[in-house]
């Protein structure tokens, strides 16, 4: 990753930024509560890159479930987009999930985020189904995992 950015685990006082980066990043946004939860609860692995001067520039987060770290969410800023920082991120949970004994990880994806797609298979994930009007404007999700175990 080089020294253009740290990472480190989000803290509430974060909220606020990345309520503005997911208006940036997201056409469903989670709202204020959303991030304040998941900061807060147990068996979570989440991550905020931040540049220098402390700005946050992409975020990821993921919720065990049982032996599967599922990604719930990862983001960059639209202009620090192409910068490795989304794949960063997705190599954090894989270690964070293979020394923690996990088998799999597994997130959901719009058929149309050719972007995030590209991303994912580039890191070996496989669609391996599909959850019917999973998002609130009633399109499908793609599922996709990677098994790193079995
Ligand atoms: C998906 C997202 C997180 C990728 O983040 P990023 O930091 O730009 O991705 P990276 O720079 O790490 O890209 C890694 C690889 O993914 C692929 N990729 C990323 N963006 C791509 C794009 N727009 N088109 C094609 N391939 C892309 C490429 O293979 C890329 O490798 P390369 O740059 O060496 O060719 C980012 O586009 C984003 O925040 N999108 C909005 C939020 C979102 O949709 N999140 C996923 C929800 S499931």
């Amino acid at each position: 990753m080089g020294l253009r950015w740290a990472v480190r685990e989000p803290q509430l006082g974060d909220v606020r930024s990345l309520v503005e980066a997911e208006l940036a990043c997201f056409e469903d946004p989670w709202p204020p509560p959303f991030f304040i939860s998941e900061i807060l609860a147990e068996g979570r692995f989440n991550r905020v890159l931040v540049e220098p001067a402390g700005a946050l520039v992409a975020y990821l987060f993921c919720a065990w479930q049982f032996l599967d770290l599922h990604v719930l969410k990862v983001a960059a800023l639209p202009v620090r987009r192409r910068q490795g920082l989304g794949r960063t991120l997705m190599e954090l949970a894989e270690r964070h999930a293979r020394e923690s004994g996990g088998e799999s990880l597994t997130l959901e994806v719009r058929p149309g985020n050719l972007a995030a797609i590209a991303l994912y298979e580039g890191l070996g994930y496989d669609r391996v189904g599909r959850r019917p009007r999973y998002y609130a404007n009633g399109d499908d999700a793609v599922i996709m995992t990677k098994r790193i175990s079995g």
